[in-house]
């Protein structure tokens, strides 16, 4: 059983995943209207993942008997700017979920609630593979600025990523 103080960290957070999912939805529906359709796949791909980060936090919470009351999603933003302007907002946004991750951390330390440190350690791992891969994007999107060509072969690779396996 986790405490009534984690359980509402980890509710925050589920909501959290959610709005991320939909931050990435809004932002694949934008890629998609100004015709970087390969982004828009990465950007659904994302959305996918998302939804699968906030299942992980969802069965947790089950599994320890939690009352799992869902809150309102946040609207995110239709607008974004260039496509280096999406993956920056993405970069920012991951950057301040893993902050939030790492406090998380810090609370289940602090507990001695290991079980949901455990969970969390998967979380913090995968922000850094998420802040790696973005920031990689960004490189390769400044590295050709205004290219046509170049951001022709950049949207193709991005429009290669394969669906996210399923939560285990
Ligand atoms: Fe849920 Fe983008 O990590």
């Amino acid at each position: 059983m986790i405490s009534e103080t984690m359980q509402k960290a980890l509710l925050n957070q589920l909501n959290d995943e959610f709005y991320s999912a939909y931050l990435y939805l809004a932002m694949s529906a934008y890629c998609a209207h100004i015709d970087f359709s390969g982004a828009a796949t990465w950007l659904k791909r994302q959305y996918d993942e998302e939804q699968l980060h906030a299942t992980r936090i969802y069965n947790y919470l089950v599994d320890q008997g939690a009352h799992v009351e869902l809150k309102q999603i946040v609207q995110p933003p239709s607008e974004f700017g260039t496509i280096l302007d999406v993956f920056r907002s993405s970069l920012k946004h991951e950057q301040t979920m893993t902050g939030k991750l790492n406090n998380l951390s810090d609370q289940a330390l602090k507990e001695k609630d290991h079980a949901t440190y455990n969970l969390l350690q998967w979380f913090v791992n995968e922000q850094v593979e998420e802040e790696a891969t973005v920031s990689e994007i960004i490189s390769k999107l400044k590295l050709v600025k205004e290219d046509g060509y170049g951001l022709l072969m950049i949207d193709n690779e991005l429009g290669s990523r394969p669906a996210p396996a399923p939560v285990p």
